[in-house]
C-alpha cells in the first residue's frame, strides 16, 4: 500500500514538473519576431501536381491593350492570394470578321485542354475584387463568378456570361460553344442552353457581402470602345435559336502565332487567330456598310 502511494506521489510530482517546464520553453518568443518562410518553390510544384487542378484563363481579345494591362496584374495577385495553380492564355481575333467571342474560347479550348483540367471564360475588362469569389476546380457543375446578383450590368436569372469556370470534361459534353455568335452578345445565352439541355446546372457563389457596385471593377469604356450591336441577314432569327449543329468540333480558324508576354515581369501567352466564316452560313460574320437613310 505504502509503495503504491510513493509511487502515484512521484508521477504527479513528474507530471507537474513536465508542465511546469513545457510552458517555461513554450514561453520563449520563437517565432514571433522572425519574418515567415517563403516556401521552397520545387515542394509547392510538386504539392501542386498532386492535388491541386490546374486552371486555363482564357480570354477573348482585340484591341484592349490598355485593359490587359491592368487585367494580368490584377488577376496574379487576385489568383496567388487563393494559392490557384493558372495560366493567362489571350486569344485574339485577327482577321477581318466580327468579334467572336465564342469560336475565340473554342479555339483557347482546344489549345490548352491538354495541360489544364478546367477553364475560365474571362471578361477582360471585369475584375473581381471580392476574395469570396473562389475560382476553384468546378467538379459538380460550370462555376458563375459573376453571377447576376453582382455583376455590374446583367441581372437576369439566366445570365452566365462575364466570367465562367467550367471543367473540361463538360465543355466536351455540351460541344463547346456556338459559332454562329458574330458580333457583340447573346452567345452566352446559347450556351446556358446547352448546359441545361445536358442536365447540367450553373452554380453560383453564396453569401456575398457586396454588390454589383462593389464585386468587380468594371474597366470597359463604353463611350471609348463601342460594342458591336449590329444584325444584319437573318442573325437576329438565328442567334434567338439553340444552335444544335456548330461548336467544338467545326470551328474553323488558323492559329497563326503563339507568344510567350510578360507584362509587368508576370507571363501571358498571347494566341493570334484567324476565324475562318462561311458566308453562305453566317453571313453576318461582315455586315454591310449601314446604307445612309435619306432624311426627308
Ligand atoms: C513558349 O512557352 C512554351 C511553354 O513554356 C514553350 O513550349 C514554347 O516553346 C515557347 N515559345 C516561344 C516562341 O518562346
Ligand atoms: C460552307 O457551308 C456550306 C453549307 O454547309 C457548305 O456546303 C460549304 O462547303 C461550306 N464552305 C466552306 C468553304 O467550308
Amino acid at each position: 500500500m505504502g509503495n503504491r502511494l510513493t509511487c502515484s506521489k512521484c508521477l504527479m510530482i513528474c507530471l507537474v514538473a513536465t508542465l511546469i517546464i513545457g510552458c517555461y520553453l513554450a514561453s520563449f518568443p520563437i517565432h514571433s519576431d522572425l519574418p515567415a518562410l517563403p516556401k521552397p518553390a520545387k515542394y509547392e510544384k510538386v504539392l501542386n501536381k498532386l492535388h491541386k487542378k490546374h486552371l486555363a484563363v482564357l480570354v477573348p481579345f482585340r484591341d484592349r491593350f490598355e485593359e490587359l494591362l491592368e487585367f494580368v496584374p490584377h488577376m496574379y495577385s487576385f489568383l496567388n492570394k487563393q494559392k490557384i495553380p493558372f495560366h493567362i492564355f489571350v486569344i485574339q481575333q485577327k482577321d477581318s470578321n466580327r468579334f467572336n467571342r465564342a469560336s475565340l474560347i473554342n479555339v483557347g479550348f482546344l489549345f490548352t485542354k491538354n495541360d489544364f483540367d478546367y477553364i475560365a471564360m474571362h471578361d477582360v475588362d471585369l475584375l473581381p475584387i471580392n476574395d469570396d469569389l473562389k475560382y476553384d476546380y468546378p467538379e459538380d457543375g460550370p462555376y458563375h463568378i459573376s453571377s447576376p446578383k453582382t455583376h455590374p450590368k446583367y441581372h437576369y436569372d439566366t445570365f452566365i456570361g462575364g466570367i465562367l469556370l467550367v471543367k473540361n470534361e463538360h465543355y466536351e459534353l455540351v460541344k463547346g460553344m456556338s459559332n454562329n455568335y458574330w458580333g457583340w452578345g447573346l452567345e452566352d445565352d446559347e450556351f446556358y442552353v446547352r448546359l441545361k439541355d445536358a442536365g447540367l446546372t450553373v452554380k453560383r457563389p453564396e453569401n456575398i457581402a457586396t454588390g454589383p457596385e462593389n464585386t468587380f471593377k468594371h474597366i470597359h469604356d463604353k463611350t471609348y470602345r463601342r460594342r458591336d450591336m449590329r444584325k444584319c441577314y437573318n442573325q437576329r432569327e438565328v442567334t434567338r435559336r439553340r444552335d444544335r449543329v456548330t461548336g467544338l468540333h467545326d470551328v474553323a480558324y488558323k492559329l497563326w502565332s503563339r507568344h510567350n508576354v510578360t507584362i509587368d515581369s508576370l507571363p501571358i501567352t498571347v494566341l493570334n487567330v484567324e476565324l475562318l466564316c462561311n458566308k453562305s452560313v453566317t453571313p453576318w460574320c461582315q455586315c454591310p456598310d449601314p446604307v445612309k437613310v435619306k432624311t426627308k
